[in-house]
């Protein structure tokens, strides 16, 4: 594993609106953290993090065009929520764009948006990171320093937690939920 984050880091602030930029240093920052706690390897953990939304900054019908360019398959519920495929299409930009060719890595981008059952570390570390990094608002989310501290105790906890509270989140928001997150959620509750 030989990258040069640095580089990556200055493209991805050429794609990347301020705040989203701001936003993935933090989670570049936190998984780095997590890695360390869970002993997971460091380098690739940081670069998971950092690329982990690395196809955000686009509308939902350019991520819904990008999909079928790069032959992904694009569900029903991802069709009305094309925010939901940032997921997909960033482990394919990580891998075609940004020349990641670690399996690990990739996975973790592609779940990132709505976890799943049985995640491997490195998922699971992003996908936490993504919910506690530093930028992220006690104000937007009251349980946010409990799941903090939980993070670093028991991580199948702290997936657990943010699975409930996203799926309470969209509820309450009139959203659509993707069915994998309430079946990552059925799972990590009863595991
Ligand atoms: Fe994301
Ligand atoms: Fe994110």
């Amino acid at each position: 594993m030989d990258y040069d984050v640095l580089d990556l880091q200055k493209k991805l602030s050429k794609i990347m609106s301020a705040k989203r930029l701001y936003h993935s240093l933090g989670v570049q920052g936190m998984s780095l953290a997590l890695a360390i706690r869970y002993g997971y390897d460091m380098d690739k953990a940081n670069l998971a993090g950092l690329l982990h939304d690395c196809a955000k900054d686009l509308e939902d019908e350019e991520l819904i065009k990008e999909c079928n360019t790069y032959n992904l398959p694009v569900s029903p519920v991802e069709t009305r929520n094309g925010f939901l495929l940032h997921g997909k299409l960033g482990a394919y930009y990580a891998q075609h764009k940004y020349g990641v060719d670690d399996s690990e890595i990739i996975s973790s981008i592609y779940w990132h948006t709505t976890g799943r059952p049985d995640m491997t570390l490195l998922e699971k570390i992003v996908f936490v990171a993504d919910y506690i990094e530093p930028n992220r608002s006690v104000k937007r989310i009251p349980e946010l320093n409990t799941i903090r501290a939980i993070a670093f105790a028991d991580l199948d906890k702290a997936v657990t937690e943010i699975l409930k509270n996203t799926l309470l989140y969209l509820e309450k928001q009139g959203q659509e939920i993707d069915n994998l997150t309430v079946v990552a959620y059925d799972y990590y509750r009863n595991r």
